[in-house]
């Protein structure tokens, strides 16, 4: 037997956690083929009725991509031409490119260090005559501090999109992600916690109107609405893709048991001053870990400490969006700096569904171990 102190530890294992599920999935592929019934059939509507109900919402509706989703639910939040919608410059580019897609300026401002969400503290003095909508993203599967988001919305009139591309799982003070703003996005790319075998996003909405309204743009309907004419286009989710999902949503909650394990795992080793601090467990928030982050100022020398030992790491957001191309479209409100501080310390470790809780000890101790050597060579 090969030595666990010597294995490879890849980021991302995409196979192992579909192979439990995988008999089912080629048998229903099977049936799809022969069915003839390739794009928005059965498959698809019970995906959207079994996430919704989970989310408590009155609808699900799904689409092509996370990014599209992203697109969907700002267009009909009234984002366009000439309007603003804040947000986080600490994400993927998929948050940005949305709006900017719409002819709308994106407005960054500062994120939290504890979590790495939009700080809500910053947002008021980012609103102006312009500002449509508060675009927060739940980072990595952490929750962003949704109720001051969702006060300062509601005293500003404002509509409130989230990106809970990486949140499937997450719950805000015992309300699951997706059930709060008026609406919120997923995307189901294959990295993702809840993946399908190719791209695809939801749209969860707490109103069957918007829902109904993005069916039909989904399907190259053109709407009006308030004297705007939207154009329909294709943005519609595949039946096997809806069929890989709904099976590994079924798995969901093991997986998410398995995941939750390498953090407490990584959690009992790692300082808590170099890793996502979780506000409000006691009022029942919980974290999907989409990708579980540590960081520290010689992150790159950690980062070789941890490949000299075959463990792939990941890094994100360094340079984070305001130093993109796209910054050409955005507006900065104050300073950036946690978001450009955490761009420099943040490393994510691996944690997935199938990484063997061995491995996590050894990977949690090496942290461990290269954390204290650094504090050391400080004193
Ligand atoms: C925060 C965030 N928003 C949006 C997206 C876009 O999703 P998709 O790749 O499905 O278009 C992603 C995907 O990685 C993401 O991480």
């Amino acid at each position: 037997m090969s030595d666990p102190q010597k294995q490879l530890v890849q980021r991302y294992d995409l196979v192992t956690p579909m192979l439990p599920v995988k008999d089912q999935i080629l048998a229903d592929f099977e049936r799809i083929l022969m069915s003839g019934q390739y794009i928005l059939g059965d498959e698809v509507r019970l995906l959207e009725r079994e996430m919704a109900e989970q989310c408590g919402v009155a609808a699900a509706v799904g689409v092509a991509s996370g990014s599209e989703a992203l697109y969907l639910a700002l267009a009909m939040a009234g984002v366009r031409p000439g309007t603003e919608v804040i947000t986080t410059p600490y994400t993927f580019e998929a948050t940005i490119e949305a709006i900017i897609m719409l002819y709308a300026r994106p407005v960054l401002v500062d994120i939290r260090p504890h979590d790495l969400n939009i700080d809500p503290s910053r947002i008021e003095a980012a609103i102006t005559p312009r500002t449509r909508a508060i675009l927060p993203v739940h980072i990595f599967g952490a929750p962003a501090d949704m109720d001051p988001i969702q006060e300062i919305a509601k005293r500003n009139d404002l509509q409130v999109i989230v990106d809970m591309a990486q949140a499937w799982g997450t719950l805000y003070k015992g309300r699951p992600c997706g059930s709060m703003g008026r609406m919120s996005t997923l995307s189901f790319y294959p990295t993702k916690n809840l993946p399908g075998i190719g791209d695809g996003g939801l749209i969860f909405c707490r109103e069957a109107e918007d829902a109904e309204r993005i069916r039909q743009l989904r399907g190259h309907k053109a709407l009006w609405i308030n004297k705007n004419l939207y154009c329909g286009w294709n943005s519609r989710l595949d039946e096997v893709q809806a069929m890989v999902i709904r099976h590994r949503l079924a798995r969901f909650p093991e997986e998410q048991r398995d995941r939750d394990r390498v953090a407490k795992i990584y959690d009992d080793l790692i300082p808590k001053a170099n890793r996502l601090a979780v506000e409000d467990l006691d009022r029942g928030t919980q974290v999907t870990y989409h990708q579980y982050w540590v960081r520290c100022k010689a992150r790159d020398r950690l980062q070789h400490r941890l490949a000299s030992e075959g463990i792939d790491t990941g890094i994100y957001y360094d340079p984070p969006l305001h130093h993109h191309p796209l910054m050409e479209y955005c507006r900065c409100e104050g300073s950036l700096n946690q978001a450009e501080v955490a761009g420099r310390e943040v490393l994510t470790l691996p944690i997935h569904a199938a990484l063997p809780f061995a491995q996590a000890e050894r990977i949690g101790k090496l942290v461990a171990e290269f954390l204290v050597r650094q504090e050391e060579a400080v004193d």
